[in-house]
């Protein structure tokens, strides 16, 4: 497993949120509102690698008033602390059976929660996406969405995911490559090789696209009559985001240095003046892609 630590996505949930590009956010929305019209108001989402749920609680409060979400994760700890960050995001909890058998610790049952008005039922899925992607594209499903996910899978994997997909697809956050730190430091373009090496290692999906995973998707799902519209979504980092300034110097220091391009020395003195850096930007893509029925 790649090992996602549910307190890592916890810091940087306010920030993705705050960075996801408003203007496609709003397409999507206005997109989903139109589908709900045509079915009695429900619209069903299914979300790939959905750690804790960041990307439900970004878009659910904006969306029509029935929804049905699919959190699919192949960690069962992230769906469980999914399940239970939902519980106390929700203005009041409908349904969860979990609390209803006390003695079972079955992460996967089903809540049903209301959060401004809009009542919405979340099933857990614990899958592997490397293996079962065309099995998740088979549910039912209006929408499927992904935040932060696409950047960890391989170009085979894509081709098989694109040539699976048949609905639309809002994924947001995927990393792009871009970083800029500031004051500079001498090693940032060397640190910033070797990252980009440790990003295109094996997730578990063969050879990581990586940085260049959104841009191959664009041109795979427009190969396959799909109308993409993509836009920038950076994190900003400042002072006010100094706990995520310090563990993204760290984690990028330490994947650096286990490529081996990069000595220890680099890394610590990198690492050390990365966790004190004044600004940081890092790039994402967000990415809404509609079939076009002609095509
Ligand atoms: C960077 S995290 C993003 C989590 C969440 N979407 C968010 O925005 O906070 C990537 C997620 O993909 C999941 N993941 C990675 N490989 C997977 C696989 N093979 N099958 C299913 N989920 C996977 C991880 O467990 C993790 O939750």
């Amino acid at each position: 497993m790649t090992g996602f630590s549910a307190e890592w996505l916890a810091l940087r949930e306010p920030v993705d949120h705050q960075s996801r590009d408003r203007a496609l956010h709003n397409k999507v929305v206005t997109y989903l509102d139109d589908i709900a019209y045509r079915n009695n108001g429900v619209v069903r989402l299914i979300d790939l690698g959905s750690g804790s749920g960041s990307n439900l609680r970004a878009l659910a409060p904006d969306l029509s008033a029935i929804q049905h979400w699919t959190l699919v994760d192949y960690d069962p700890a992230l769906l469980k602390a999914a399940r239970a960050a939902l519980v106390v995001w929700a203005d009041s909890v409908l349904e969860n059976s979990e609390s209803a058998r006390s003695n079972s610790m079955n992460p996967l049952s089903q809540l049903i929660l209301v959060k401004q008005g809009k009542r919405i039922t979340v099933d857990f899925l614990c899958e592997d996406l490397a293996l079962n992607i065309e099995k998740v594209l088979l549910q039912p499903a209006d929408l499927i969405t992904a935040a932060a996910f696409f950047d960890l899978v391989a170009r085979s994997w894509l081709d098989r995911f694109c040539n699976a997909l048949t609905i639309p697809l809002y994924t947001v956050l995927t990393y792009n490559g871009v970083e800029k730190w500031s004051p500079p430091h001498v090693s940032d373009r060397k640190v910033l090789a070797a990252f980009h090496r440790h990003q295109q290692t094996d997730k578990g999906f063969g050879a990581a696209a990586g940085p260049s995973a959104a841009s191959i998707m664009e041109d795979l799902l427009s190969a396959r009559g799909f109308s993409v519209q993509t836009t920038q979504s950076p994190w900003l980092l400042n002072e006010n985001n100094r706990s995520l300034i310090e563990q993204l110097a760290s984690g990028s220091a330490a994947a650096a240095l286990e490529t081996k391009l990069i000595d220890t020395a680099t890394a610590q003195s990198w690492e050390q003046s990365r966790r004190e850096a004044q600004t940081c930007e890092i790039g994402h893509i967000d990415l809404f892609a509609l079939p076009q029925p002609n095509k």
